[in-house]
């Protein structure tokens, strides 16, 4: 693998991008740090859609606001709708989150947009929108960003024409997609077949937008940049790691997308899998982004496919004593089928058969309609040999919380303070909200976005990551949907199903609900 990556965009610009997120106006004070004032061309496809106004536009926008993009870019937005900007902007506003105080920046942003409606099937249109960017690239440099927020149904054919009709003449060009990367190991094959006929690695940019939360992005630091857990690191010290990630709502009307695709496909086989490999990796060599994702696909390999026996998966029902959408159930969304079988929780148990995890299960959970919104890192360690307190210490966990409310904290037994001597759990505690009082937090898609401009791919999926996902996943999805296997019903609010619990407790994971972290008051 070539390991220059397509960068114009220097590492120098990264550091100093990354030190302005603790304070923008460093970096309004000194300009901007890209190439001069080199035209950026950024392109959302499929700019009249969900992701585009919720996601897409607000997070340009709050990077447009901080200062932090090239000082001479310009967005397009293109679908086939008939928009003009103004009605594109009325379509977003809502996510926006503009103060009182930044609406002459939010006008200068809108200034910079412009919209073009095109059909998805034309060759000819998107000519057009390339002599629309042509006439914009003044000068002998010119960069372009495509952002392809677009249905599955529309993207072979959409990637064609930017190869065919659109690409930077006077600059780099760089792509950027998000998830469903295909259905199964073999439909997402055909799609990285399909983009490698079109566009070098280097210029692909496959979002996975837990890559991009600071905690995620905290793993390696906290691995490698520590001397007291790497020794640890192992199936001598751990007795399981358990991933979970929680939401307190259901699909929301977004049944009829999610009930193609189901929660292990929605975030099992990419969020939580892209941590377990940041969890159980071992060092890279470097912090080059191709280093990183070696060390990734490596571990990846190590664990074999899956199984019916290693899953639990549920499905949520309406709780007839709860409150407005918690009373209807998965079935009762009318965008979904009533016979639908889809998960919408699973919990999984996964095997890495290498040296450092071989015996240690690595326990994958998620799910929707839930009690609380939670994803964290829990790793526990096991008993202590030579127990001389009669059972009363409990595992060790070291808890990285990476949402809501950033945290990481350690669980660990303390003598009782005063004049009796026991054992008591508590914690050390590096909770954010409180340690990091004024550092601004970026959203996920600002970092990520960024890194797209700055040329940096350490935050995003390679496609030999995406196989081997696919591999250890594809059986068992196969096998559910051929068999029609019936989730466990579950109450919305609660949980979940108790055979979850079961499974837990099989898999060295100790739960004593003798102790709940509290968020300490900021
Ligand atoms: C998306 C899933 O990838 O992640 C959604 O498609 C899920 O179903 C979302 O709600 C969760 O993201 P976050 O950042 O809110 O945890």
């Amino acid at each position: 693998m070539d390991r220059k990556p397509d960068r114009r965009g220097t590492e120098e610009s990264l550091a100093l991008i990354r030190m302005s997120l603790k304070s923008p106006s460093t970096m309004a004070e000194s300009g901007s740090h890209f190439e001069g004032s080199v035209p950026h061309i950024f392109v959302t496809l499929g700019a009249s859609g969900d992701l585009a106004k919720k996601k897409i536009y607000p997070t340009l926008w709050w990077l447009f606001r901080d200062n932090l993009l090239p000082s001479n870019t310009t967005f397009y937005g293109y679908a086939r709708s008939k928009l003009t900007v103004e009605e594109l902007r009325n379509k977003c506003h809502q996510y926006m989150k503009v103060k009182p105080t930044e609406e002459a920046r939010y006008e200068e942003f809108w200034k910079l947009n412009h919209y073009v409606s095109g059909n998805y099937d034309s060759r000819r249109d998107f000519e057009l929108l390339n002599q629309t960017l042509n006439a914009r690239e003044t000068g002998p440099v010119a960069h372009r960003l495509f952002y392809l927020a677009l249905p599955p149904s529309v993207f072979e054919q959409v990637t064609v024409f930017i190869r065919n009709a659109c690409m930077a003449e006077k600059g780099w060009t760089r792509i950027i997609i998000e998830k469903p990367f295909g259905r199964d190991a073999e439909t997402s094959k055909q799609l990285s077949t399909h983009l490698a006929s079109l566009f070098k690695e280097e210029q692909m940019y496959r979002i996975d937008h837990y890559l991009g939360k600071e905690m995620v992005q905290n793993l390696m630091a906290l691995r490698f940049g520590n001397r007291i857990f790497g020794p640890t690191w192992n199936r001598e010290c751990i007795s399981s790691v358990l991933i979970s990630f929680k939401e307190p709502f259901g699909t929301q009307g977004r049944g009829g997308y999610f009930d193609q695709f189901g929660i292990i496909r929605d975030v099992m086989q990419n969020h939580l899998l892209q941590i377990l490999s940041l969890v159980a990796m071992e060092k890279p060599a470097s912090v080059h982004p191709d280093d990183i994702r070696n060390e990734k696909v490596k571990v990846l390999r190590f664990i074999s496919e899956l199984s019916i026996e290693d899953v639990v998966l549920g499905q949520y029902v309406g709780d007839p004593s709860g409150e407005g959408e918690a009373k209807l159930g998965y079935l009762d969304d009318k965008t979904v089928d009533r016979s639908s079988t889809t998960p919408t929780y699973a919990l999984a148990v996964l095997k890495i058969k290498n040296e450092r995890w071989d015996g240690v299960p690595f326990i994958l959970r998620c799910g929707k309609a839930l009690n609380e919104r939670k994803a964290e890192v829990r790793i526990q360690y096991q008993d202590v040999p030579g127990d001389i307190f009669h059972g009363k210490a409990k595992r060790n966990e070291l808890v990285i919380r990476v949402q809501p409310g950033e945290a990481v904290y350690v669980k660990l037994m303390n003598k009782t303070p005063g004049m009796t001597f026991d054992l008591e759990e508590t914690e050390l505690d590096l909770t954010y909200g409180s340690r990091y009082k004024d550092v601004k937090m970026p959203d996920a898609y600002e970092r990520l976005l960024l890194d797209v401009f700055c040329g940096s791919q350490m935050h995003f999926v390679r496609s030999d990551e995406l196989s081997e996902a696919w591999r250890i996943f594809t059986p068992l999805l196969h096998y559910i949907e051929e068999h029609k296997i019936k989730p466990i019903p579950y109450v919305y609010g609660s949980r979940g199903p108790k055979e979850a619990d079961e499974m837990c407790a099989k898999n060295n994971f100790k739960y004593y609900g003798s102790y709940k972290w509290v968020q300490p008051s900021l």
